[in-house]
């Protein structure tokens, strides 16, 4: 239900063409914060509770109804505005649709991804306290308002029209107060005010801002209501896009905070809008968290760790510049510093996985150690297993990718080398340096490398050898040279 108890269904403008965006992606599907502009105002519109949504597509229509089905599903309506003729003119495309409603219509714009479910709900209460007030909109306030429309006000406050900039008399030009263009309308209202709009403006367009010299021609003026400038910025080029989002990440950074999580510096956290992050995690400046990443309770995220769709389980520690995608991370398990988990990479409980480790299709089971400078990749290691340093699973044979199996508590050696398709069984020993190319049986030492031997006192006979042989070197470098520089 609304704020009102009205019925509320809303319309999304989202046919222009976002020509200053100067890109072959259309405006409104811009990401902020990892979800498009024209999702992040339908999801406004639902949490205000409207039963329908409708958004009117033109430019780009296809890609843009392509991600409203995938996002939304049926949830949404789509309504054609096969050519733009104004902002009127949106709106009445998105009436057809709404040929039978009755309530209140909120009229918002896809290009607007700051506007909250709030400033709906003001609208909507606006409405209610004035039932003979068709139409409430939201304003601001600027020292520059060129090129939007401006509140033109009667003596006593009331609102008398909307006059775009390029309609307004040098008087109208001065007034600071300009059209949000936001507006919760009543649907009967609304159907008989866009019947009667005209061209006979300086753009020659039908202007929905007409509705609201309508209502006040009807006996039922409009209310201009003064909201937060930030919310109700639009976006029109990248620089814009970018300062939208860096006060959406302040949002998100802020929510967190206000919900257990410590953010030791929100305005470097960069999460995108479905992150999920418990409470009593914390999280270390310069983070970035994308995609549908889920971190747990007590989780430490240290420095400049980037997450993308990676679940990581409570009180796991992401130790500094951890990069991991596609993969879980299990309780208490500890990673990095500068390690790489790339897709399907599964952390046991309490695993560790240090400085310079790169998994990739790889689980580690519960207690089990990579820690230093390693390749795991399509392993399958068990429980309590120590993989060396520099250790390397050769899965890729120029053709297929094999698997690594390692059983519970197996030891490997540093510097080893398991050729895939490859088992080492359960508690079994490579010794340091071992290429493994058979499968090794439980409990067995596998050791492939030449015997050691050592020469007694050879070390200085060897010093002798290798010194006479680069004086010499030296004496026939230095002949040579004289040689050839020529007399006087
Ligand atoms: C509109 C308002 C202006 C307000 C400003 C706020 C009108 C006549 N003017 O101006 O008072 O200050 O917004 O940003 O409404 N759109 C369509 N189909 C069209 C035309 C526009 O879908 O035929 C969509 C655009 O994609 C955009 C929104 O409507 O999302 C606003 O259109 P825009 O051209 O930016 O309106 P302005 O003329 O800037
Ligand atoms: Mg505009």
């Amino acid at each position: 239900m609304t704020a009102s108890h009205r019925p509320l269904a809303a319309v999304i403008l989202a046919a222009g063409q976002g020509t200053r965006m100067k890109s072959a992606l259309p405006k409104v599907l811009h990401p902020v914060c990892g979800l498009p502009m024209l999702a992040w105002v339908v999801r406004a519109a639902r949490a205000a509770g409207a039963s329908r949504i409708v958004v009117v597509v033109g430019h780009g229509r296809e890609r843009v109804e392509a991600d409203l089905r995938a996002r939304f599903g049926g949830e949404v309506e789509v309504a054609v505005q096969a050519e733009q003729r104004g902002t009127g003119h949106a709106v009445q495309c998105a009436m057809e649709p709404l040929a039978g409603f009755d309530g209140d219509v909120a009229i918002l714009c896809g290009d607007v991804p700051l506007l909250e479910k709030e400033a709906i709900a003001a609208l909507l209460v606006a409405r209610a306290a004035r039932p003979d007030s068709a139409v409430a909109f939201l304003t601001g306030v600027l020292d520059d308002p060129t090129g939007y429309g401006r509140i033109v006000r009667d003596a006593a406050g009331e609102v008398m029209a909307i006059r775009e900039h390029k309609d307004a008399s040098p008087e109208e030009r001065a007034i600071k107060e300009w059209n949000a263009g936001v507006y919760a309308v009543d649907a009967r209202f609304l159907r008989t005010a866009l019947a009667e709009l005209r061209t006979d403006n300086a753009q020659g367009e039908l202007y929905l801002t007409d509705v609201v010299s309508a209502a006040r021609k009807s006996g039922a003026p409009a209310q201009g209501l003064r909201w937060s400038a930030e919310s109700v910025q639009g976006v029109n080029d990248r620089h814009q896009l970018a300062e939208v989002e860096a006060v959406m990440r302040r949002r998100i950074a802020r929510d967190f905070g206000r919900s257990g999580v410590t953010v030791r510096d929100p305005s470097s956290l960069y999460a995108e809008a479905d992150v999920v992050i418990e409470a009593d995690a914390t999280i270390e400046p310069n983070v970035v968290l994308r995609g549908r990443t889920r971190i747990g309770a007590g989780a430490r995220i240290d420095v400049g760790c980037v997450l993308e769709d990676v679940e990581v389980a409570a009180g796991a520690v992401l130790k500094p510049y951890t990069v991991a995608q596609k993969s879980r991370i299990g309780e208490a398990a500890q990673v990095g510093p500068f390690s790489h988990l790339r897709p399907e990479s599964d952390l046991g409980a309490e695993s560790h996985v240090g400085n310079f480790v790169e998994l990739k299709k790889t689980r580690l089971g519960r207690g089990s150690k990579a820690n230093h400078l390693a390749y795991l990749g399509d392993g399958e290691v068990g429980e309590n297993v120590n993989v060396g340093a520099g250790t390397i699973f050769c899965n890729y044979d120029g053709f297929q990718k094999h698997v690594t199996v390692l059983e519970d508590g197996c030891f490997i050696g540093s510097d080893s080398q398991l050729v895939a398709p490859v088992r080492i069984g359960k508690g079994a020993y490579v010794a340091t340096g071992t290429t493994v190319t058979k499968d090794v049986p439980d409990d067995a030492l596998a050791i492939g490398r030449t015997k050691q031997v050592n020469k007694e006192g050879y070390a200085s006979r060897l010093r002798g050898k290798l010194r006479a042989a680069a004086d010499e070197a030296k004496r026939a470098k230095a002949a040579a040279d004289t040689g050839e520089t020529p007399k006087r």
